[in-house]
């Protein structure tokens, strides 16, 4: 792979519980920054907040890096929208992606075509004296032909969006260069700064009503972006301003999923 550290060395799998547990196995065993872990299917491929997450063989895109990086666990959180927007580039570069209806992302990082996802993104971190170990785990929707009924209205692939069959191996590779370049970017705040406009340019839900889902109840109000910490700017009725991290809460259109 044409990368400068992600993918150095690629473990593949024909199958594998998960990714990210497969990575985190090796984190532990002092495996180096960049290795990249790929499998044809999982067993137990997971989501965000304890969700499962369903790939297909031959057509789904399941990978996961390491990376060994001196930042706070708030800092490696923010990756999470860092590789949205990777994501969201490299299906951009695509020359079968049509220019006037690219990728979007749903904060913080499901990546959407039209009204459906096409990626998710898990990022897990496991803390260490010395820098913590970071696993970047993401599930593309490449060539998927159908969808669990339950999906159905959530879920789409690049292939039924574009009516054509793309090269998997080809977009991993713009995946990571992606996100080097973002990364790299990043790392010069350790925060969204350099990033944020960009990021607020692809967000979906700019400008729209969201109603945030927690434990505590839920809150309502138009997203106005996001903050140099990649939490969402939410603009309440009475005009207060809540900002919101990814890691404690998640959010909906008031009118649908994104
Ligand atoms: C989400 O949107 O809930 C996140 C989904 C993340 C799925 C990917 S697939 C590769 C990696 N291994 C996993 O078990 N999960 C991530």
């Amino acid at each position: 792979m044409n990368t400068r550290w992600i993918g150095h060395p690629i473990y593949r799998m024909d199958e594998v519980d998960s990714t990210n547990e497969e990575a985190k196995r090796y984190l532990s065993q002092g495996v180096e920054s960049g290795a990249l872990f790929v499998a044809e299917r999982q067993t137990a491929g997971k989501g965000r907040r304890g969700r499962s997450w369903d790939g297909r063989p031959g057509e789904s895109l399941l990978m996961s890096a390491v990376l060994r990086l001196s930042l706070t666990p708030e800092q490696a959180s923010g990756l999470t929208l860092v590789t949205g927007l990777a994501v969201c580039r490299a299906v951009e570069s695509l020359p079968a992606c049509p220019k006037a209806a690219g990728p979007r992302i749903k904060w913080p990082n499901d990546v959407i075509l039209g009204s459906r996802k096409i990626c998710g993104i898990l990022v897990e971190l496991l803390l260490e004296r010395e820098r913590n170990g970071i696993v970047i785990g993401i599930g593309v929707n490449v060539n998927n032909s159908g969808f669990p009924q339950e999906l159905r209205e959530k879920a789409t692939s690049l292939k039924r969006e574009w009516g054509r069959t793309v090269d998997r191996e080809d977009l991993m590779e713009r995946i990571w260069q992606e996100f080097e370049a973002a990364c790299d970017c990043y790392l010069l705040t350790r925060d969204m700064r350099g990033l944020r406009e960009e990021y607020e340019q692809r967000l979906i839900n700019m400008g729209c009503p969201v109603r945030t889902e927690s434990a505590g109840g839920g809150l309502e109000g138009i997203a106005e972006g996001i903050d140099d910490r990649g939490r969402l700017r939410i603009r309440k009725a009475d005009g207060e301003l809540v900002c919101i991290d990814a890691g404690e809460v998640s959010v909906r259109g008031i009118y649908g999923y994104v």
